[in-house]
């Protein structure tokens, strides 16, 4: 079936070629077209252009956006969306004065997620998560990651890579699923951090392979948590499943991740609140994704990922979530956008790029989604009536989402 939507005040992101990303300079410009219509067929983009040459003939279904904008939905490529219960009370304690090493050390954060999810049944996963991926739909995000990496056992890991299959199958949007059991070494091997590592490789890892439950694989290298010897192992080790590496580096401190995550080709580095001048090299020359993540900045009081020094370096850039109980609980885009906007000093163009067509690339998708361009999936944002896509960032905190299309179908 084909629809028509018209009279669109401006359509973003428009991409005749079939762009995968957008670097440095080039993320300045966010191509558009004013007084624009969209056609649609089934669950794909079949044309666009100016309203005088919108097409008139054989047309099921026409959709009048009069005074609105419509942009290519959001790209999550950073969330840990599936979890158990919250944890208000850290909030709280951080807010009393613990940081949020204190609270970890105290066995407060991944490991007490860890522990709420042991005890959570698969069911019941399913129905928090499921929950959460339906509001973070209505805020505009089509494209979605989800992590593993608050099970810590086998079982649980396994558990919750199940959960995001399911969710994979019950909804429309796309969604990739990551490995991340290297996420927090749990108590029982608090003093052989390298037998809990030797069991990822050996027991957890070939599960997840045989269930074809991960399309990427993830580690937390941090001081504390993993160190790059201990990424370098669990990405090497991962070679041989063919799962690429996205993973956590440089949120706290500057170990050296991003260096050896560039190495071995990762797709993306994550987080980047603390960056030295060897990280931007090694970002240089690679086809690594930086990614920023500022609403985990936002809620607990650290740095800002330096995007404008990674732009002016002449490096891509994208946005995400972070999506998790401890450090980010919101999974709203609109809002990252409009942070990174504020906090990181990136224009309006730089970061709808980020949070679209480089988000899409930082979990694989932008071959599908990330742009409006003829034969990539039917995924948009139609706005309310707002006057320009500037207002969506500054206007912050305030929902200016009218409609969500995702495949083709109105979802909200
Ligand atoms: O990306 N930094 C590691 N992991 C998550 C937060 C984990 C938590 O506090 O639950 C993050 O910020
Ligand atoms: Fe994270």
């Amino acid at each position: 079936m084909k629809t028509l939507y018209l009279n669109i005040r401006e359509l973003l992101q428009v991409r005749e070629d079939n762009i995968h990303k957008v670097d440095g300079k080039d993320m300045q410009s966010l191509p558009t077209i004013k007084n624009a219509f969209l056609l649609i067929e089934d669950d794909l983009i079949l044309d666009f252009g100016e309203m005088k040459d919108a097409p008139k003939k054989n047309i099921e279904n026409v959709v009048d956006v009069r005074n609105k904008i419509v942009l290519p939905s959001w790209c999550d490529s950073h969330t840990h969306l599936v979890y158990a219960g919250n944890r208000e009370q850290e909030f709280v304690d951080r807010i009393k004065g613990l940081t949020y090493e204190e609270i970890a050390n105290k066995g407060g954060g991944i490991l007490n997620s860890a522990k709420t999810l042991q005890q959570t049944t698969e069911g019941e996963l399913y129905e928090q998560s499921a929950k959460r991926l339906e509001e973070v739909i209505k805020l505009g995000t089509g494209a979605i990651e989800i992590k593993s990496g608050y099970g810590l056992t086998t079982e649980a890991e396994l558990k919750m890579l199940k959960v995001i299959a399911k969710l994979k199958k019950n909804y429309p949007i796309a969604i990739k699923s990551t490995f991340l059991g290297a996420h927090a070494v749990p108590t029982e091997f608090k003093e052989n951090k390298d037998a809990y590592i030797s069991k990822i490789i050996n027991e957890t890892l070939p599960k997840v392979a045989q269930g074809k439950l991960a399309d990427y694989i993830d580690v937390f290298c941090e001081k504390g948590y993993f160190s790059v010897g201990d990424m370098e192992a669990i990405l090497f080790a991962s070679k041989k499943y063919d799962l690429t590496p996205k993973v956590h580096v440089n949120q706290f401190n500057a170990i050296g991740g991003i260096p050896a995550a560039a190495r071995h080709n990762a797709l993306s580095v994550d987080h980047l609140e603390v960056m030295e001048d060897r990280d931007f090299d090694s970002l240089k020359n690679s086809n690594t994704m930086p990614v920023g993540l500022p609403l985990c900045s936002f809620f607990l009081g650290i740095p800002y990922t330096p995007a404008r020094k990674i732009i002016d370096n002449g490096l891509p850039f994208a946005l995400a979530t972070d999506h998790n109980p401890g450090s980010s609980p919101s999974g709203n885009m609109n809002l990252v956008v409009a942070t990174a906007c504020i906090k990181m000093r990136i224009t309006p163009e730089e970061a709808i790029n980020a949070a679209t067509i480089n988000g899409a690339y930082a979990m694989g998708l932008s071959e599908t989604h990330g742009s409006i361009t003829k034969g990539k999936k039917a995924n948009f944002i139609v706005t309310k009536e707002i006057p320009s896509y500037s207002y969506l960032p500054y206007d912050f905190g305030n929902n200016n989402i009218d409609m969500v299309v995702l495949d083709g179908k109105v979802v909200s």
